[in-house]
C-alpha cells in the first residue's frame, strides 16, 4: 500500500522550478502482497480492427491466419491473459456460430454494422491464447442467452471425459479439454448487457454461476458484472446478495479528457486536455479505495479480487475512420495515463488482482497499430514492456511525496510511483511524471536492500502529443535513462516532464 504525504514546505517549495527534493521511502525488505501477473492483462472484442485486421488477417488467398510480426511482438510484453470475445458483443454472441465448418454470419449492429463472419471463434481464440502464452478469461452470454447455452460453452471448454459437448469439441479436432479458470459472467450488465437492476442482475448472476460445474481438474474463477467507476451501489448489491459465490468483480473505468459527448483528439490536444486527462486517471483512485471498503466489509479477507476488467483512454475516433471502429491513435500522454493507472494497480495488489486494458490491437488504447502490412508500436506498448519487471513480483511499501502539478488554479499529483521486489530478491521502480513542463527531483531513502548500483530506462518527448506513425514509427521509444544515481542508500532520480522511468537497483 502506498502512503502519500506533501508537507505544505515541501509543497511550496516544488512549486517553483521543481528542482527541491521530493522525499521517497523505499522499504525494499518488507512487503507481502503479489502484484498479479493478470494487472497486466489485456482485452479483444469482436470490435473493428482488433481481431480480424488485427491479430487475425486475410491473406491474398482470402484465408485468414495469424499475423506472426505482431504475436512476436505481444510476446515480448508477456501477456498474461486476454478477455474475449466482449464487452459488449460478449451478450450477442453465440458460441456454437463460431465453431465447426459451417458458420452462420451475423450482423455485428453493435461496432460498425458490419458482417461477423464467425470465422474467429473458440478454437482460434485458444489457438491465440496458445500462440501467445496466455491465458484465457471468457465473458459468457447473459444478456441474449440462457443458463444452458453457457454452461455449455463451459462443457466444450472444459469437460475430460465422454459427454455432448466434449464430443463435439472432439469432433471438431480437440481431443483434450483446453481448462479455462477465467469466466465473466456477462458485461456492463446493467448497461449494454441487458439493462439490469443490480437485484435483478444478483440474481441472474447466482442462477448462472450455479451451472460453471468444476470439471476434471478445472475450478471456474467466476467473474461478475461489477460497477462503471463510482456507481457503489452495484458493488454493494452485488457483494451482499452473491458475494459468497464471486471470485472476482469486474470493475469499468475509461479514462477521458473531456466528456462523454467531447472526448477530445487522440494527437491534436493543449494542455488544457491534458490536464484533464491527468485529473481523470487520478480520479481512479478514489474509486478503487472505496469500491474496495464496501467489498472490504462483506468479504474482509479479500477472497474477492477486484478486476478493472475495461480500463484505458478513449478519444474521438480517428477522422475517415469507421465511427464504430473506435481506431485511435496513441501518444506520450496515453503512456503517463497506463504508467501512473498501473502502479494504482499495483499498490492496491492486495484486492486488485486482475485488469485487462482496452483493447489491444488497432481499437481505444491499443499496444500495437496496423495498416495492411506495416505494425507500429504505441508508447503504451513500451509501458507495458518497462512493468514486465513487476509481474508476479511482492509489492514492496512505499511512501512518497507527490508534489503537485498545477494548472489553471487546479492541481493533481505530479508523481506516481510503485515498487516490488522479483523472485531474485531484485527491486524495480517505477515512476512517472504528470507535469508536462517540469522536471522533479525524487531523493529515496532505500532501506533493506543490499544493492548498490542502479540502471534504468525512460520513456519521453519533447511535445505533448508526440506519437509513432507508420511513416515514423520510433519517434516515442525507450532509451536508457541517466537521471538516477545511487550512494549510501539513497537514490536520486531527476524524473523529466511528462516522462516514464524504470529503475533496477542491483
Ligand atoms: O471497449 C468498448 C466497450 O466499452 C465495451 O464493449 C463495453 O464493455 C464498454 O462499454
Amino acid at each position: 500500500m502506498i502512503v502519500a504525504f506533501a508537507p505544505l514546505v515541501a509543497l511550496a517549495q516544488n512549486e517553483g522550478n521543481g528542482s527541491a527534493n521530493l522525499q521517497m521511502v523505499v522499504n525494499a525488505d518488507l512487503g507481502t502482497a503479489t502484484i498479479s501477473r493478470h494487472i497486466y492483462g489485456h482485452f479483444a472484442e469482436h470490435l473493428g480492427r482488433g481481431i480480424y485486421d488485427g491479430f487475425w488477417t486475410k491473406a491474398e488467398t482470402g484465408e485468414w491466419h495469424f499475423r506472426d510480426d505482431l504475436i512476436e511482438a505481444m510476446r515480448k510484453i508477456q501477456v498474461p491473459n486476454v478477455r474475449w470475445p466482449g464487452g459488449c458483443f460478449a451478450d450477442y454472441y453465440h458460441w456454437k456460430d463460431g465453431i465447426g465448418q459451417n458458420r452462420p454470419t451475423m450482423i455485428n449492429t453493435l461496432w460498425g454494422g458490419v458482417t461477423e463472419d464467425n470465422s474467429f471463434g473458440t478454437h482460434e481464440y485458444m489457438e491465440l491464447m496458445a500462440r501467445l502464452g496466455a491465458e484465457p478469461f471468457v465473458v459468457g452470454n447473459v444478456g441474449s442467452g440462457s443458463v444452458r447455452e453457457m454452461s455449455e460453452w463451459w462443457e466444450y471448454f472444459n469437460f475430460p471425459g465422454v459427454s455432448p459437448m466434449a464430443d463435439m469439441r472432439r469432433a471438431n479436432g480437440r481431443e483434450e479439454p483446453w481448462g479455462v479458470r477465467f469466466w465473466g459472467v456477462g458485461n456492463e450488465s446493467w448497461g449494454c448487457g441487458g439493462a439490469m437492476a443490480p437485484e435483478y442482475y444478483a440474481n441472474e448472476y447466482k442462477r448462472y454461476a450455479e451451472f460453471l460445474r468444476p470439471y476434471g481438474g478445472t475450478r471456474p474463477f467466476r467473474v461478475a458484472t461489477g460497477a462503471y467507476g463510482d456507481n457503489y451501489e452495484w458493488t454493494e448489491v452485488m457483494m451482499r446478495e452473491a458475494g459468497s459465490m464471486i471470485d472476482g468483480i469486474d470493475l469499468h473505468y475509461y479514462t477521458l479528457a473531456g466528456t462523454w459527448s467531447d472526448k477530445g483528439s487522440a494527437t491534436e490536444f493543449d494542455e488544457d486536455r491534458w490536464f484533464k486527462l491527468m485529473k481523470n486517471q487520478v480520479a481512479l483512485e478514489e474509486i478503487i479505495e472505496r469500491q474496495s471498503t464496501i467489498m472490504d466489509r462483506y468479504d474482509p479477507d479479500k477472497r474477492v479480487a477486484l478486476i478493472v476488467g475495461e480500463w484505458g483512454t478513449w478519444y474521438n475516433v480517428e477522422e475517415g475512420t469507421n465511427p464504430g471502429f473506435l481506431y485511435q491513435q496513441n501518444s506520450l500522454r496515453d503512456a503517463v495515463v497506463a504508467a501512473a493507472e498501473i502502479d494504482l494497480f499495483n499498490n492496491h495488489a492486495d484486492r486488485v488482482r486482475g485488469a485487462n486494458i482496452a483493447q489491444t490491437i488497432n481499437v481505444l488504447q491499443a499496444m500495437i497499430l496496423t495498416d495492411g502490412a506495416k505494425m507500429l508500436l504505441t508508447p503504451t506498448y513500451h509501458v507495458f514492456e518497462f512493468y514486465t519487471v513487476h509481474h508476479d513480483a511482492t509489492l514492496v511499501p512505499i511512501t512518497l511525496e507527490k508534489g503537485t502539478y498545477e494548472f489553471e488554479g487546479d492541481a493533481v499529483p505530479a508523481i506516481s510511483a510503485s515498487a516490488s521486489r522479483d523472485s531474485l530478491g531484485v527491486v524495480h521502480i517505477t515512476m512517472t511524471n504528470r507535469d508536462p513542463n517540469k522536471s522533479r527531483t525524487i531523493a529515496a531513502q532505500v532501506r533493506g536492500t543490499k544493492a548498490r548500483k542502479v540502471s534504468g530506462r525512460v520513456l519521453t518527448a519533447s511535445t505533448m502529443n508526440a506519437h509513432n506513425t507508420f511513416e515514423r514509427p520510433n519517434v516515442v521509444q525507450p532509451a536508457a535513462f541517466r537521471g538516477a544515481s545511487f550512494k549510501d542508500g539513497t537514490l536520486t532520480v531527476e524524473m523529466p516532464p511528462k516522462a516514464v522511468v524504470v529503475l533496477t537497483l542491483e
